[in-house]
């Protein structure tokens, strides 16, 4: 038995196919009888009458085209402007992903310089099972709260320890995903608010040395910047991109939460002369990172490459991935602490992190959320006496300050936003950050789309948007009765989740 829907489908298709032949006959009769210019009509349904002619019979590869021509057509055309549709129109403000329209607007507020505060009462659901900040009946004066300073490299006495001064960082993003003017606006920002950034793994860094801020130089599976022919680690280059004096830690790229066990992907159309040039790779394919570092194939070898690397750059080095197995992360510590080679950072990107191209299943499916992977992270390095000997990192959807506590409670030192900085400077979500067509010129290299972003104007975004999660930062260890981040601990958060935190501990007077 036909469903009526069915029924009515081939009703209307049948209707709108013979519409335009009347249609464009009408118009033919117009344009002899009234005016000349009916002619024009009657141009444009013949050509629609021909393409529908073509849809229904002179093609294979579009099912609903075949059986339903010029109204499947429409249907392809709604489809395609569906999500902008439920973007303004439809959607609610708390319901769009990655980010919903709340989160974003709390974050360009943030970096235009304006009020953040909202009024009446949070748009969260509370029966959600989230993760919420403790607060104390005694909050601390924030005129107690101690400056933000992170060591890292400290335990090697390194001379070039370098000291984080911001809670929040810039993280990985490569000249290649992003456009020139947006690597520029966010060197300039982190430059004007003292916060350090990271290059990505897009090789020798370029726009980020035209604005003098501290940066982490990445090296990606890849190892673009610093390779030799065949893929492996070129010791003279690394050594001359680490005595930049810009350049003040390294960090080794194993995994992307969002891509996890998977290298990077830079699709072709956005490879330019110049990025080829500094990748060292052909503008005519995509470029594929290998999955892993090619030095990298075990416990033994990884925590030996982080040794050399160590060694050949003389600056503070750690490594990135996203949680997979907390089995394999056990064992890397193990090995850490028979080669007494431990890594001065260890960034966890969580699997709901983002990026510039992926597959939608290495995105969707693979790899451990943040909240899950950094206690797992923080507590097998306290359990085997190396946690005093590196900093943490976290990142993945840290936008918020309540969040960035949130990671920072549950054993991080700092943490990365990537996102977070693209919205501030001015990204709407587009999600078209794979295609070269960003339409505010962030994830794009068209001079025609990257015209509109200024440099100036959305490197002082940038800065707002640091200097106010700084402030919120304060706020909220105030609240906590904490005089600073070192004293977070998986205490000062609730979850009903997780298993009931013991009391609180003291901080030293
Ligand atoms: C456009 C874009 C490009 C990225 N490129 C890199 C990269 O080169 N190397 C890397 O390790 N991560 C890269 N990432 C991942 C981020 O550094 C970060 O780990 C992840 O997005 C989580 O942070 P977020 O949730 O604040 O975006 C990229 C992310 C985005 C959105």
């Amino acid at each position: 038995m036909k469903s009526t829907f069915i029924v009515d489908l081939e009703r209307a298709s049948r209707t709108a196919n013979i519409g335009i032949v009347l249609l464009c006959l009408a118009s033919g009769v117009a344009g002899y009888l009234v005016s000349f210019y009916f002619h024009f009509l009657t141009v444009t349904f013949f050509l629609l009458v021909l393409l529908n002619a073509f849809w229904r019979h002179g093609q294979t590869s579009h099912a609903l085209l075949a059986n339903f021509g010029f109204l499947a057509q429409i249907r392809y055309l709604v489809e395609s402007i569906g999500p902008e549709f439920r973007q303004y129109l439809f959607a609610s403000d708390t319901e769009e992903r990655p980010f919903n329209r709340v989160e974003r607007a709390e974050v360009y507020r943030k970096a235009k310089g304006v009020d953040s505060s909202a009024a009446f009462g949070s748009l969260l659901d509370f029966d959600r099972r989230e993760i919420k900040l403790r607060h104390s009946f005694y909050p601390v004066d924030k005129d107690q709260i101690e400056p933000f300073d992170v060591a890292v490299g400290e335990s090697r006495n390194l001379e070039t320890t370098y000291h984080i001064r911001r809670p929040i960082m810039i993280s990985a993003m490569s000249y290649g995903a992003l456009g020139e003017n947006a690597v520029r606006a966010l060197a300039r920002g982190a430059r004007l608010a003292g916060a350090v950034m990271n290059t990505g793994e897009g090789g020798t860094p370029k726009y980020h040395l035209m604005e003098g801020c501290d940066l982490i130089f990445q090296i990606g599976t890849a190892k673009f910047g610093v390779r030799t022919p065949e893929g492996h680690l070129d010791e003279d280059k690394l050594a001359a991109i680490a005595g930049q004096d810009e350049v003040k830690m390294i960090e080794i790229k194993l995994s992307q939460g969002a891509k996890p066990g998977k290298g990077g992907l830079l699709p072709k159309e956005k490879i330019t002369p110049e990025i080829a040039e500094l990748r060292g790779v052909p503008m005519d394919e995509d470029v594929i990172s290998p999955a892993h570092h090619l030095e990298c194939v075990d416990a033994e070898s990884t925590v030996a490459f982080i040794g050399r690397v160590q060694r050949v750059g003389g600056l503070p080095t750690g490594i990135k991935f996203c949680l997979g197995r907390p089995d394999e992360f056990r064992a890397l510590v193990q090995e850490m602490k028979r080669q007494d080679i431990v890594p001065d950072f260890i960034t966890v990107d969580g699997a709901e992190g983002g990026t510039g191209a992926a597959p939608k299943s290495f995105m969707d499916d693979v790899g451990m959320p943040l909240f899950e992977a950094l206690p797992l992270v923080h507590k097998a390095l306290q359990e085997s006496g190396l946690r005093d000997r590196l900093v943490l990192f976290a990142s993945g959807k840290l936008i918020n300050p309540g969040k960035q506590m949130t990671a920072l409670s549950l054993g991080a030192d700092a943490v990365y936003s990537a996102r977070g900085f693209l919205l501030a400077l001015g990204c709407i979500q587009a999600l078209q950050c794979n295609r070269n067509t960003c339409p505010v010129g962030i994830t794009t290299h068209q001079k025609k789309l990257q015209k509109g972003l200024d440099i100036e104007d959305k490197a002082q975004r940038v800065a707002n948007y640091i200097e106010a999660l700084h402030h919120d930062h304060v706020e909220l260890l105030s609240a906590m009765g904490r005089s600073s981040s070192r004293w977070l601990s998986e205490e000062n958060v609730y979850s009903p989740t997780r298993a009931p935190a013991s009391p609180l501990s003291q901080e030293p007077s």
